[in-house]
Order: C-alpha cells, then sequence, then structure tokens
C-alpha cells in the first residue's frame, strides 16, 4: 500500500491528461471558479499544516493516506508535467494544442496545490539543509502572480515572456528536488526494499524529465537548424 501512495504523483498523470482531454473546455470557461474553489482547498490545507507543525504532529506516521494524497506533493507534481509537456511538444501537434489551451490553468492550479506540501515540509527540508523545492517555489511564485490574465495584462508582453523563461530553471530545480529526495533522503532513511524502491521512483521520474528534455531538444533542432529555416 506504501508503494502505492508513494507512486501517486507519477500515477495521477493518467486521471490528469484524461481530465485535460474530455474537460479541458469546462477548465478553459470555468477557470476562475476552479481558482477559488482550489485556492479556498489550498488556504484550508495551508492553514492545517501550520497548525500541524506547531502542536509538532508527524501526518506521515499518524495519517499516511492524507499525507500522501494531499501533502506528500504527488497532487501538484502532475500539474507542472503537462505544464511542462505543453512547452516540448511538436508545434500544431494534437497534444501540444490540447495542452496549451489549458496550460496558464494547469500552472496556476499546479502551484495552488504545491501550498498545502511547501507549508508542511518547509521546515524538514531545510533542517535536512535540502532547499531545492525552496527554491523552486520562490521561483514560481512570480510566475504564478504574473499568470493571472488581469496582472499579464499590465506588463509589457516581452517583459512577461522573459520572465517566464524563469520557468525553465523551475523545472529543473522540480527535477534536482525529487531526485535528492529519491536519492540522498532515501539512502539516509531507508533500507532493503524500501532503498530499491526509492532507486526505482528515482527511474521512473528521471524518465519522464529525460522524455521531456529529448522532446524539448529535438523540436528546437527541428525549429532551429539551418536546413529546417527558410534563410538556409
Ligand atoms: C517550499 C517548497 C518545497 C518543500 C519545502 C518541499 C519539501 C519536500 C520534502 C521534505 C519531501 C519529502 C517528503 C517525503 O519523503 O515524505 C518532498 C517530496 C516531494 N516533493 Fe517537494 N517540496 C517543495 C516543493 C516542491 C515542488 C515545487 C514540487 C513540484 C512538483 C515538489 C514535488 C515533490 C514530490 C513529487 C515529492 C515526492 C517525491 C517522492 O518521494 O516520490 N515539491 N518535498
Amino acid at each position: 500500500m506504501n508503494y502505492l501512495l508513494d507512486l501517486l504523483g507519477i500515477l495521477f498523470l493518467f486521471p490528469l491528461t484524461l481530465f485535460v482531454i474530455y474537460f479541458g473546455k469546462h477548465l478553459h470557461k470555468n477557470e476562475h471558479k476552479y481558482y477559488v474553489i482550489i485556492g479556498l482547498f489550498a488556504l484550508l490545507t495551508g492553514i492545517y499544516a501550520i497548525y500541524l507543525q506547531v502542536i509538532g504532529t508527524d501526518l506521515k506516521v499518524e495519517n499516511r493516506v492524507l499525507y500522501a494524497l494531499v501533502f506528500q506533493g504527488h497532487t501538484t507534481f502532475p500539474f507542472f508535467v503537462l505544464v511542462m509537456f505543453a512547452g516540448a511538444f511538436k508545434k500544431k501537434s494534437k497534444p501540444k494544442l490540447t495542452l496549451m489551451k489549458v496550460r496558464r490553468e494547469l500552472a496556476i492550479i499546479g502551484f495552488l496545490f504545491l501550498i498545502p506540501h511547501a507549508f508542511l515540509l518547509v521546515w524538514l527540508a531545510l533542517t535536512n539543509l535540502n532547499p531545492t523545492g525552496t527554491i523552486a517555489f520562490l521561483i514560481m511564485l512570480p510566475l504564478f502572480v504574473t499568470s493571472f490574465p488581469k496582472i499579464r495584462k499590465k506588463m509589457h508582453p516581452l517583459q512577461w515572456r522573459k520572465l517566464h523563461k524563469w520557468a525553465y530553471l523551475s523545472y529543473a530545480m522540480i527535477y534536482i528536488h525529487i531526485a535528492s529526495i529519491t536519492i540522498v533522503f532515501n539512502l539516509m532513511n531507508n533500507t532493503g526494499t524500501e532503498l530499491l524502491f526509492g532507486f526505482v521512483r528515482f527511474g521512473l521520474y528521471t524518465a519522464i524529465f529525460g522524455v521531456y528534455t529529448y522532446l524539448k531538444f529535438k523540436n528546437y533542432i527541428l525549429i532551429e537548424t539551418p536546413k529546417n529555416t527558410k534563410t538556409a
């Protein structure tokens, strides 16, 4: 059971992708309703996370399922994966068009789901000298705020694009964050099958980020090499 819970972030990718395919239009049309509902959820779970810190409860021990579902980072992960892949698929391809329609919504909702994770674990992470997640969070914060159309409209498009190039650094930090947890934390805290399973998780996360990097490079090279430009 614990093994399944540790894989939730990757498993959630499947229902989220189906949701985007079948209900992407609904999400796009009703984006503000989604933000209010999920924002409220993030606020309440964020407050609960602070409360748990204050009373010194280890939720991972007390309620493993709730921890995995809301606080372990598995809810936010699939949103950022889809945001990343939206930028990596080939121009005008069906997956790109499908994802690009809701990229903003996925990024905003992904950040909202990050709040309970960050609030519960920031102290644990920093006292274990692992600031990787916190750095990713801080890079994402201005990107999150400027993703809302009302704020975006106040910015010059070039200024907005330049700022959002920082998303690449946040993707790299997410990978370093997850890799450091599935390797360093894993080596420090686990033995036997659990240790092995940590490496399996590392392999799966690496495969996802590897495919993303491959697609990004492939499409960059296809677009940018002289043979594919009209001026060459
Ligand atoms: C302030 C920001 C963050 C802090 C303090 C933080 C902290 C942590 C800690 C301490 C763990 C280990 C939990 C455990 O093993 O039970 C963890 C796991 C995780 N974090 Fe973060 N994190 C942050 C940001 C992020 C971001 C931006 C993502 C993006 C997707 C993320 C995704 C994950 C995932 C998927 C795991 C589970 C990895 C696994 O064991 O399979 N975290 N985080």
